[in-house]
C-alpha cells in the first residue's frame, strides 16, 4: 500500500454478524487503514436498514449491537477509529434533506445499485418509497458529513461515491463561489482482494444461508467447511481433484482451495498438489482447513468475547464515538447552512 493517508468514512447496514465475506471484503481493510496512520470513521448504517425494510424493526438493536462486537473483535481500536450508529447523529438527516434538492429524481433511478436491489428484492419499481428512493443521497451526506477523503467500499458501492462526488461538485459550485469549498470530494478506495465466495461457490451472503461468521466457533467451523463445495468430479479420495476453475465442465474452483489460500497460504499449493495427484481426499483436506481457520480467527473471537462480556465498555465506544462524529458533523453543518443561506434569524433554542 502506499504511504497516502486520508481520512475515510465506511458504513454497514447492521445485518447481525457479520460473515467471512463482510471480513475479507470490508473489515478486514478497514483494520489495516487505522494501522497505517488513516483517520477512520465507521458508522452503523440503521437508517439506511429502514430504506428497504421499515416495519420489522425488532432485530435493529441486536444487530447493531452484534456487529460491532465484530468489529471490536477484528481489531478496530476505538481510541484510533471512531465508531458510531448513524441515527445517533441527526446532522445526517439534516444533509441528507439539504442535498435532495440537489438532485433529480430521475438521476437517482438511473443508480445501478438501485435497480439491483429493487430487482433482488422482487419490487414493482411503483411503489419503491421516497426513503429508498434517496438511500444514495443518506449515504452521500454520511460521506460529506465527516469531510471523508476516501471511501472504502466494493464495486457495487461505487455508484453511490460517484454521486456523492457529484452532489458535493454541485453544492462548491453553487454556493461557495465567494468562499473556499465546504464539501470534499471523495475518491472510492476499491478493496482489492477479491470477495470470499460462500461455501456452495456462489457469492457469500447471508440470504443464501452459504456463510461462515467472522467467530463462528470450531465445532460449528468444522461442520460448515465439511459441507463446502470441492470438486464434484472427484468422489473418491484417490480420484485426482481440481482445485481450479474449469471453465468448460462448469466447475467454479474448489471454495476449500480459496480458504486454503486465504487462511492457510503457507500450505495451499502443497495441498493443491497433492490434491490434483489424488493423494489427499476431501475429507482429510477440509478437517485440516477447518482447524487452520479457527486457529487463525481465534484472536478475533478472543477479542470479541472479552468485549462481549463488558456490554458497558462496548456503550462507551459507542457513546465517545458518537461524541466524536457529532464534533466534526456539527462543523460541516455549521458550513454548509452558512454556505446555502439558510441558517435561522434567531438561534434555535
Ligand atoms: N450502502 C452501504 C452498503 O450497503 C452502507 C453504507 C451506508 C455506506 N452509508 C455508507 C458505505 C457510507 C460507505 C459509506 O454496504
Amino acid at each position: 500500500m502506499s504511504n497516502v493517508t486520508g481520512r475515510i468514512l465506511s458504513g454497514m447496514r447492521p445485518t447481525g454478524r457479520l460473515h467471512l465475506g463482510n471480513y475479507v471484503g470490508a473489515l478486514e481493510n478497514w483494520v489495516r487503514l487505522q494501522d497505517s496512520g488513516w483517520t477512520n470513521f465507521h458508522m452503523v448504517a440503521d437508517w439506511h436498514m429502514l430504506t428497504t425494510g421499515h416495519e420489522d424493526t425488532s432485530r435493529l438493536q441486536q444487530h447493531t449491537w452484534d456487529m460491532v462486537l465484530d468489529w471490536l473483535g477484528a481489531g478496530l481500536d476505538p481510541v484510533k477509529s471512531v465508531m458510531f450508529v448513524q441515527s445517533a447523529v441527526k446532522e445526517h438527516a439534516e444533509l441528507h434533506l439539504l442535498l435532495s434538492m440537489l438532485v433529480s429524481k430521475a438521476r437517482l433511478e438511473r443508480i445501478p445499485t438501485l435497480k439491483e436491489q429493487i430487482r433482488d428484492l422482487g419490487m414493482d419499481e411503483q411503489t419503491i418509497s421516497y426513503g429508498h428512493l434517496g438511500y444514495s443521497v443518506l449515504q452521500a451526506a454520511d460521506i460529506l458529513l465527516y469531510r471523508a477523503t476516501h471511501v472504502p467500499v466494493g464495486e457495487d458501492q461505487v455508484p453511490h461515491v460517484e454521486l456523492t462526488r457529484e452532489l458535493a461538485r454541485r453544492f462548491n459550485f453553487i454556493y461557495c463561489a465567494d468562499r473556499a469549498p465546504v464539501l470534499t470530494e471523495p475518491e472510492p478506495q476499491l478493496t482489492n482482494f477479491a470477495r470470499l465466495r460462500g461455501l456452495d461457490g456462489q457469492r457469500m451472503s447471508k440470504s443464501l444461508g452459504n456463510t461462515i461468521l467472522l467467530a463462528e466457533e470450531p465445532a460449528e467451523m468444522e461442520r460448515k467447511v465439511m459441507q463446502a463445495y470441492t470438486d464434484p468430479k472427484k468422489l473418491r479420495k484417490d480420484d485426482p481433484g481440481r482445485p481450479e476453475a474449469d471453465e468448460n465442465d462448469g466447475h467454479p474452483g474448489c471454495v476449500v482451495w480459496e480458504y486454503h489460500r486465504k487462511f492457510n497460504a503457507g500450505e495451499a499449493e502443497s495441498i493443491a498438489t497433492l490434491c490434483r495427484s489424488g493423494m489427499l481426499g476431501c475429507v482429510a483436506d477440509k478437517k485440516r482447513l477447518a482447524q487452520v481457520m479457527s486457529e487463525a480467527l481465534e484472536p478475533i473471537r478472543e477479542r470479541r468475547r472479552k468485549w462481549e462480556q463488558d456490554p458497558d465498555a462496548v456503550r462507551d465506544v459507542l457513546r465517545d464515538g458518537t461524541r466524536r462524529a457529532r464534533e466534526v458533523a456539527r462543523e460541516t453543518m455549521d458550513q454548509v447552512r452558512s454556505a446555502m443561506g439558510v441558517k435561522s434569524i434567531v438561534e434555535p433554542e
